[in-house]
């Protein structure tokens, strides 16, 4: 008798631990929607602007794309090989409430440029190839659909392509790398020597191969710039062009940059308000060395990297741990969700980012919680099915959907007779969050209103609702936009802002009936430049892993 008691109230244990583990256990899985088959280009680079309009561009001179310039407008174009005269556009601006597209006007060849979102909301965006190469552009957020490109000539001091950009405090920003460049230099342009010589850039790169493209930039907390390429790292003080910090290589060597492409992401910071941060980086994925070499010239395709490497950049003595992913992948995008996971999406598991080097595409995201143990970090989520492979895009929208597109392994556009067609079509990822059985736990922000200004080191107060009520503790976090283009995300950041504990505040009616769900948490914003640079954010209340819609604040 005892014994079957004991075992039924095992048994009711169990099931209720189960009932709740699913209450607040956000399973695997996340959706897939076809947002438009055919946006007219393919979405090579990819920013979000604070209108919630995302601004997509690809090159210019690889013949007519799906989509007619503004005004029956043509562009004289003597170097495009298939059209000299091209009345097509190769720039789109995308509605994300809509779900409309416009074309956009650029002129001279973006391929393969880089860009950062100024403090004031204007992408500034800079080189590309041959006409592009010294070409600074800026283009002005609008609600009207009037906005367009405005391009800089000699907006730069030395050609750029595959270079990395960063927003600095100061509101400039750098510009680091690219082909043949191994140096740094910034927009717009100082007065002091305006270019740099980085030799770190000349010693990480390959023979033959490079594999420092596109280098892994992060501005640190304490001001100084972590730059990764290839398989280390350094800090750079860009002031007084001084390396403070040499990071070990990371373990077995092989490369994570361009053309070996991985990804990396600033993990989320935390604790802000401490002396040191404990600012971590996580690089995943890349092709093994020589990959890109053999898929060129020998056809053969070497399995991708399927580890992750993490470092604590400021720490004394810093050491790489490495992490097995639950798949080889090259040519993958990571991005920040807003509840601080990591989402790894797109890319192949075999071959080489350049053309026509990729093969066996991941149609499956993997999530990464950082916080967990190692070893319990990573989850597989739903595939979708269209392969995106060279040249595809990922970023965070502020309704904490991933909007994804592009994917265009060939040097024009070819949608026919090739192994992964130009892809013109744009999809969005919905994570496990966005679930309908998670909407009682879903908060919304009341206060502050959205296009707000803060400052910084100012204690705010965030009003929230939640259906469901509060059980734990809640996370606000703020998002910075990121430039995203090659596998990676210029300026991703995501700060975790220090709170005090979540009251709850009356409502009339939630006092009339005893239940209010109204909450207010008071947060302590970035204190410094160093820690969050100026310009518009998304800023979300976390609440059991379950992100609000975000909002826009402005941090100036
Ligand atoms: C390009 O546009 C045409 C006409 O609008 C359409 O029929 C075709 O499917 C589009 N091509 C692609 C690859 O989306
Ligand atoms: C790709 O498109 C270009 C330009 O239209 C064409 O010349 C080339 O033959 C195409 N390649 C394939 C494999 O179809």
């Amino acid at each position: 008798m005892a014994a079957r008691a004991t075992t039924l109230y095992a048994l009711l244990l169990t099931s209720l631990q189960l009932l709740l583990t699913c209450h607040v256990t956000l399973a695997a899985g996340g959706k897939w929607d076809l947002l438009l088959s055919d946006v007219g280009i393919s979405a090579m680079h990819m920013q979000l602007l604070p209108n919630d309009r995302v601004v997509m561009f690809d090159r210019t001179n690889f013949g007519p794309s799906n989509i007619s310039l503004p005004n029956g407008n043509c562009r004289n174009n003597p170097q495009d090989a298939v059209s000299k005269i091209d009345c097509t556009a190769h720039s789109i601006e995308y509605n994300v409430e809509s779900n409309t597209i416009r074309p956009l006007t650029v002129q001279s060849n973006t391929w393969c440029s880089s860009g950062s979102l100024r403090p004031d909301g204007v992408l500034v965006q800079t080189g590309g190839d041959r006409d592009g190469e010294l070409k600074a552009r800026t283009f002005t957020p609008c609600d009207n659909n009037e906005c367009d490109w405005v391009e800089i000539n000699n907006g730069l001091a030395r050609r750029r392509w595959y270079s990395s950009n960063h927003i600095l405090p100061d509101g400039k920003q750098i510009i680091i790398g690219g082909q043949r460049q191994f140096s740094y230099e910034f927009f717009p342009k100082t007065t002091f020597p305006n270019v740099i010589d980085l030799p770190f850039l000349a010693e990480t790169n390959d023979r033959g191969e490079e594999n420092n493209l596109y280098p892994y930039v992060f501005l640190n907390t304490d001001g100084n710039l972590f730059i990764f390429a290839n398989n280390r790292a350094i800090l750079l003080d860009y002031v007084n062009n001084k390396v403070v910090k040499t990071y070990p290589t990371i373990p077995g060597g092989d490369p994570r940059s361009y053309p070996s492409t991985g990804s990396a992401v600033l993990l989320p910071l935390m604790n802000l308000e401490a002396d040191k941060i404990d600012a971590e980086v996580l690089v995943c994925g890349g092709a093994p060395k020589g990959s890109f070499i053999l898929a060129l010239r020998k056809r053969t395709f070497v399995k991708a990297l399927d580890t992750c490497a993490r470092i604590k950049i400021n720490d004394e003595n810093p050491q790489w741990t490495v992490e097995k992913m639950p798949q080889a992948r090259v040519m993958g995008d990571m991005t920040l969700l807003p509840n601080g996971d990591v989402l790894l999406i797109n890319g192949g598991s075999a071959g080489s980012a350049a053309w026509e080097l990729g093969r066996e595409p991941v149609f499956v995201p993997d999530l990464y919680h950082p916080e967990n143990p190692v070893n319990s970090r990573f989850e597989s989520l739903n595939p979708n099915t269209i392969p995106r492979m060279y040249h595809s895009t990922a970023i965070l929208l502020r309704d904490g959907r991933v909007l994804v597109g592009g994917s265009n392994p060939h040097g024009f556009y070819n949608f026919t007779g090739v192994l992964f067609p130009t892809e013109l079509s744009l999809e969005a990822f919905s994570p496990a969050y966005l679930e309908p059985e998670f909407a009682r736990l879903r908060p919304k922000i009341q206060s502050p209103n959205s296009q707000s200004t803060i400052t910084y080191g100012m204690n705010l107060k965030v009003k929230f609702k939640v259906a469901g009520g509060v059980k734990g503790p809640v996370k606000v976090t703020m998002v910075f936009p990121s430039f995203t283009t090659h596998s990676f995300s210029m300026n991703q950041r995501l700060l975790v802002l220090d709170n005090v504990r979540v009251k709850k505040t009356s409502s009339f009616f939630g006092a009339l009936f005893g239940k209010s769900k109204n909450y207010e948490v008071q947060v302590k914003t970035p204190r410094s430049a160093s820690i969050a640079p100026p310009g518009y954010y998304m800023m979300f209340v976390v609440n059991e892993n379950v992100p609000s819609e975000g909002i826009w604040v402005r941090l100036q």
